[in-house]
């Protein structure tokens, strides 16, 4: 994954002594992995669960845990609260969680955390379940909210004493999600976003199917990109391997092309910016089979038209409504695009060039080409993420 607002950003991560604590460095070593300038504050019962050496080693960063480390004029929590543009307490034990709540500042982290006067701070409680539905817990996380910590909701699963519930570690990627949010442009506020993405899935029988190939990765890549500028994203998707972004507010999973033109017709009415990044089958099978077919039936597979979704959404396209398509060619890119955008009645249309192996399908790159009316806009080869970042910088410019 790439996380394009953290760069260049200082990040401190304030860790306490849950058993996660492992994840944490997991979580450090990505972000070493970004080149990113990190800190780590560890308290002193964290230490307890592992040596500060670890994150001083996978981070290849200073780690700091005693108030009075004084070297100078370096005062360690007013230094490292003016330093860090983001603050990451991962995890959090129900004990900081109370003392940061309470304002307490009685060792380095929660000093620091007093000290922090930025938007930009993030809290992971992670516990067992019943410390985590545990009143007191649930009324300092309130406290929290309220004063402008962005709490990270822990994960339902096995936690570390063999229990079932609430109160793991999330997955970090949801973490720095959550961090990229806090520190991107907000320029899509208040905006209804609908993009579709993936492949659609056409049934020969249970256990047969034909389908397109798209690995997702351009969809989930703007719909991750507009949710983290703050629109409110539907993300309507055929089967893929990815995971949702966590800033998405709706996912709807589909499988067929019919599927898929309902959930985007009903969604359509309401959206502000619609873009169909899908990969649509043109085609369905006519005779399904609802029992699976033998290998020796003699078999021909009738195949019926489906239905143009982006088409029909541009016959319904209300005033001010932005439509947007995507075209997949392997030749005569600038005439078939050009001719799509006026036939389906789009604003814009972006065109993969899918004969070359090094973009599309399953890279995480691509190199694309934008057509508006009158405008050609050339994205040179980049992440998915950039990729996405810059179209969405080309329709903000253009139509917002
Ligand atoms: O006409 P063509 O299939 O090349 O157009 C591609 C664009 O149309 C993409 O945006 C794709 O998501 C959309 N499409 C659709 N319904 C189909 C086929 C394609 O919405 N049945």
């Amino acid at each position: 994954m790439k996380y394009p607002y953290l760069e260049n950003k200082n990040i401190l991560i304030g860790v306490s002594s849950g058993i996660a604590i492992y994840k944490a460095v997991d979580l450090v070593s990505k972000l070493r992995k970004m080149n990113l300038n990190l800190k780590v504050i560890m308290t002193k019962n964290a230490k307890n669960w592992v040596s500060d050496q670890i994150f001083s080693a996978v981070g290849n960063c200073d780690v700091y845990y005693s108030s009075f480390d004084v070297k100078g004029g370096w005062i360690p929590h007013t230094e490292l609260s003016n330093w860090a543009d983001l603050f990451i307490v991962a995890p959090a034990t129900a004990n900081i969680i109370a003392k940061i709540s309470c304002g307490i500042s009685n060792d380095l982290l929660t000093s620091t955390a007093i000290a922090f006067a930025k938007e930009s701070k993030l809290i992971v409680p992670t516990m067992n379940v019943r410390m985590y539905e545990n009143k007191a817990l649930q009324r300092n996380l309130k406290i929290l909210e309220a004063d402008g910590w962005t709490i990270i909701e822990p994960e339902v699963g096995h936690l570390a004493d063999g229990e079932i519930g609430k109160g793991r570690y999330p997955d970090n990627d949801r973490i720095l999600e959550y961090a990229e949010y806090l520190l991107c442009k907000k320029d899509f506020l208040n905006k209804k976003v609908l993009i579709s993405a993936g492949p659609t899935v056409e049934k020969i029988d249970p256990v047969r199917y034909i389908t397109n190939r798209s690995s997702g990765k351009m969809g989930y890549e703007l719909a991750r990109e507009f949710a983290c500028r703050g629109a409110d994203v539907t993300l309507v998707s055929g089967p893929t391997n990815l995971t949702a972004p966590s800033l998405v507010k709706n996912f709807i999973p589909v499988e067929s092309a019919i599927d898929m033109e309902k959930v985007m017709v009903t969604y359509s009415e309401n959206s502000d910016i619609i873009i169909m990044s899908a990969a649509v089958g043109d085609f369905r099978i006519k005779n399904f089979s609802a029992q699976k077919l033998k290998k020796d039936d003699v078999l021909v597979l009738e195949l019926e038209k489906n239905p143009d979704i982006l088409k029909e959404l541009g016959e319904k396209k209300r005033e001010n409504q932005i439509l947007i398509g995507f075209a997949a060619e392997t030749q005569n890119h600038e005439e078939y695009a050009k001719k799509k955008l006026k036939e389906k009645k789009l604003d814009m249309i972006i065109v993969n060039d899918v004969s070359r192996k090094d973009i599309g399908f399953e890279s995480d790159e691509n190199e694309v080409i934008v057509y508006s009316y009158g405008e050609e806009y050339r994205l040179e080869k980049n992440h998915k993420r950039i990729i996405a970042a810059l179209i969405i910088d080309y329709v903000y410019n253009k139509f917002c």
